[in-house]
């Protein structure tokens, strides 16, 4: 993992097939995309179109029936498990529809979850740090809630956190927003977006909706387990709008209707 790459994901080909024969699901018919360094781009796409299929392949959390897949360079697929979670814990962040956080647990000791020992590492580097992240994301005066008296939304912005406590190159966001109200979303959007241009954390979101589609330098638009060729939105990595702005972009500038195939 010593080798530097513009790209933190290069997925190539990506089948996913459940079962065999008749009964078999053809998920994701090839799918090829790639992630630059610090790139915020979103995947878009109807329930059922292979989405979360797609996350779990591109986070190493489930194996493709064929392709291939480089994360920060280096080919992933053949790698025994025990390197394979290292690669994610060091190279990837992870935030679900569901926070998944411990409830019993403090907002600090879940950020610090991915360091492990989360007790006795809050005094260390890492406890500065998920301070600082939790800081960022709104939450420095809830330090030692537990996450059961946390709000939804302070709990997905916890999960934040600690998707980025290990600095990753790539968060997978699978549907963050699923959970939240559009104002709750709008936030969280805002957020995500500072905190990809502050860290240089690249993100990969998937959403069907289009509002947060439209905050992203990019989108991919999945159906029916394929990738359509048109990629939308600026070229340049995180020159696109801030997500701080309006909510309705100039109208050619991220023709997301085109892209969800309206
Ligand atoms: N483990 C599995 N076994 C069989 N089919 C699956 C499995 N996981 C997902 N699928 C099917 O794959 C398709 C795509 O699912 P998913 O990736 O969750 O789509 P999305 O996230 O876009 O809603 C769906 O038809 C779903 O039923
Ligand atoms: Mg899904």
């Amino acid at each position: 993992m010593t080798e530097r790459s513009t790209s933190v994901l290069e997925a190539t080909e990506i089948v996913k097939t459940f079962g065999e024969g008749e009964s078999a699901t053809h998920v994701l018919r090839g799918v090829s995309a790639t992630v630059a360094r610090g790139e915020f781009v979103a995947l878009v796409g109807p329930s059922g179109s292979g989405k979360s299929t797609f996350l779990s392949i591109a986070g190493t959390l489930l194996t493709p029936t064929s392709g291939a897949l480089r994360i920060v360079g280096s080919s992933v697929l053949d790698l025994p498990e025990k390197a394979l979670s290292r690669v994610r814990n060091r190279h990837l962040g992870f935030v679900f529809q569901f926070h998944h956080l411990l409830e019993e647990f403090t907002a600090l000791e879940n950020v610090l979850m991915p360091v492990y020992g989360a007790r006795s590492w809050t005094r260390g580097p890492f406890g500065d740090r998920a301070r600082m992240l939790l800081d960022r994301v709104g939450l420095s005066q809830r330090l030692s809630f537990r996450a059961s008296k946390l709000s939804g939304g302070q709990k997905q912005r916890v999960a934040v956190a600690r998707a980025l406590i290990m600095k990753p190159e790539l968060i997978l966001a699978d549907e963050p927003t699923g959970n939240l109200d559009r104002e709750n979303s709008n936030e969280l959007m805002a957020l995500l977006r500072e905190l990809s241009l502050d860290e240089g954390t690249a993100f990969l979101i998937s959403t069907h909706d289009e509002s947060i589609a439209q905050r992203c330098d990019r989108i991919l638009s999945m159906v029916d387990g394929t990738l359509l060729g048109v990629e939308k939105g600026t070229s340049s990595p995180n020159g696109g709008p801030t997500g701080r702005e309006s909510s309705s972009p100039a109208p050619d500038s991220f023709p997301v209707g085109q892209a969800l195939g309206r």
